[in-house]
């Protein structure tokens, strides 16, 4: 009788005794994914007999070429009511299985059943806290830090020009507060944002002796935040990372969510990991020294989360841009507020979908176009300015299509300008990659583009088609707000 005949009507379970001397028998399960073999090498009819009993076997069968009395009768025993044993021929036993199952075959001596299908069900609870000392975080009294690391072994990965500004208090406190193990410069440029940074750090690490209890602790902007925190997520397949952002954008930004990527194959952060931090440690204190260009960059994306959620925010950012834009106020405590606010609308929105199971983000606002703006300039256009250039093409996009006031795309424009950020620039790229690179973002985001354009300030919707047109009429709405202002600060000057 073939083997797919005897399984037919067989039970669930059964036993098939297939090879001479009992040396290596096979109890064969028949389950949803199809026939499962477990081997079982140097049987005991005893054990056979204990096993049949136990798994509730229905059927056996012996090999005809080890049929056995004693084995036959004890089976037989052992078996329920109404079960049976009998003598398959080899031949039975291979062409039987075949037939029961394509994807089951013999290949030297053993069987191998189908494609088999195992879940395997875990969840990762994430949980890290974002510190906002009041004492700046490399005071010597000042404790957060040292008590989020412990005495595990620390790599630091410091930004080259905090390196230069705080350099010594870093390494005065790393020495008497940390396990320290060693200190790597990360060069911040846009352009190094790349695997080789990544690989270099690795290999401090390395250098440093660090192990799997060992962290990454990251000081600097979003460059160096996301290579060192790239290199914490791959290096031993993931250490221990801690952020210490000190620019306005890592502060408000790079320093709330998981992702870490580097710039790769001519594209924006295409090469990157999830990896939750331990923790961040927020000292603003760092944006007293941060050059008015780059408070700009973090303003953009404080305007971001404003105009997509907050009108109150946004109008509020509206009316300080001018004081915000100075070093001393940016750092200071009542700017925090408006900080920590931008910060607050980011988390609610990164929080529930950390792993971007919805890829409908409000957080991608100014992030569809920008990553096409910066990589084609060959990241001249900084990361923070090539999203306000982004947010007022899409703003302009939902004017053109009539979804948006016009009101809302001078308002962004002007407070962009009044942000030293641009509103045009002769370096965008032309209107066919900007129109191509709708189908990259479509690529990122599972299918849909989810183009996010503010309605009005505080609310925005998803736009899943745009045509190259719309971006043209957009792009040409920009060009004369551009040369509107450049001409009225023209007469101004005259005047
Ligand atoms: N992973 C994320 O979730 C995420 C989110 C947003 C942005 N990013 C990435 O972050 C990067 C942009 O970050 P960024 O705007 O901080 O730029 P950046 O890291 O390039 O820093 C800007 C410049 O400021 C210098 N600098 C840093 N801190 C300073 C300080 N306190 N005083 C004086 N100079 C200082 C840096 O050395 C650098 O020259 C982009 O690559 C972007 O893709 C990542
Ligand atoms: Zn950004």
């Amino acid at each position: 009788m073939a083997l797919a005949h005897a399984v037919s009507r067989m039970g669930p379970r059964f036993l098939l005794v297939q090879e001479n001397g009992l040396r290596s028998a096979s109890l064969f399960l028949r389950t949803n994914a199809g026939l499962v073999e477990q081997r079982m090498h140097d049987a005991t009819v005893a054990g056979l007999v204990v096993t049949a009993r136990t798994l509730g076997v229905s059927h056996c069968a012996v090999h005809s070429c080890c049929e056995s009395s004693t084995l036959r009768s004890e089976l037989s025993h052992a078996l329920a009511p109404g079960a049976s044993v009998e003598t398959l021929s080899a031949h039975a036993i291979v062409s039987g299985a075949i037939a029961f199952s394509d994807s089951v075959a013999e290949e030297d001596g053993l069987w191998h059943g189908p494609a088999l299908s195992s879940r395997v069900n875990a969840t990762q609870r994430i949980s890290y806290t974002i510190h906002r000392p009041v004492r700046a975080v490399f005071d010597a009294d000042e404790l957060t830090l040292s008590k989020v690391v412990g005495d595990r072994p620390v790599l630091l990965a410091v930004d080259a020009h905090i390196d230069a500004l705080h350099g010594e208090a870093i390494r005065n406190y790393a020495r008497r507060r940390l396990n320290l193990r060693g200190i790597v410069h990360v060069s911040p440029a846009e352009g190094e944002k790349s695997w080789s940074q990544v690989e270099s750090l690795c290999q401090a690490a390395v250098d440093a002796g660090i192990d799997r209890r060992g962290i990454v602790v990251a000081i600097g902007g979003g460059v160096t935040l996301d290579i060192a925190g790239l290199a914490a997520a791959v290096f031993r397949r993931g250490v221990g990372y801690v952020r210490v952002p000190t620019t306005l954008v890592g502060l408000i930004d790079v320093s709330l969510g998981v992702k870490q990527a580097v710039n790769a194959c001519g594209r924006k952060s295409l090469v990157g990991a999830f990896h939750a931090p331990i923790a961040c440690i927020n000292d603003y204190q760092f944006l007293q020294t941060l050059p008015r260009s780059e408070i700009a960059c973090g303003l953009a994306e404080a305007i971001k989360m404003a105009l997509v959620r907050d009108a109150v925010l946004y109008d509020e950012i509206d009316r300080e841009a001018l004081q915000l834009m100075q070093p001393a106020v940016c750092a200071s405590l009542s700017a925090r507020d408006i900080w920590f606010r931008a910060e607050t609308l980011m988390l609610e929105e990164l929080s529930s979908n950390l792993y971007e199971a919805n890829l409908a983000r409000l957080v991608d606002f100014g992030h569809t176009f920008s990553p096409v703006i910066e990589a084609s300039s060959d990241y001249r256009i900084a990361h923070g300015r090539a999203v306000a250039l982004d947010m007022l093409l899409s703003t302009g996009i939902g004017v053109c299509r009539g979804i948006c006031d016009p009101a809302l795309f001078h308002g962004l424009a002007r407070l962009l300008d009044r942000c030293q950020l641009p509103v045009h620039d002769a370096g965008l790229p032309r209107i066919e990659t900007l129109h191509a690179a709708l189908d990259d973002a479509r690529r990122h985001r599972g299918g849909n583009l989810n183009l996010v354009i503010p309605v009005r300030a505080g609310r925005a919707v998803f736009v899943q088609a745009v045509s190259a047109e719309e971006i043209a009429w957009s792009l040409a709405a920009m060009r004369s707000a551009a040369e509107e202002w450049r001409m009225s600060a023209a007469h101004a000057d005259v005047a």
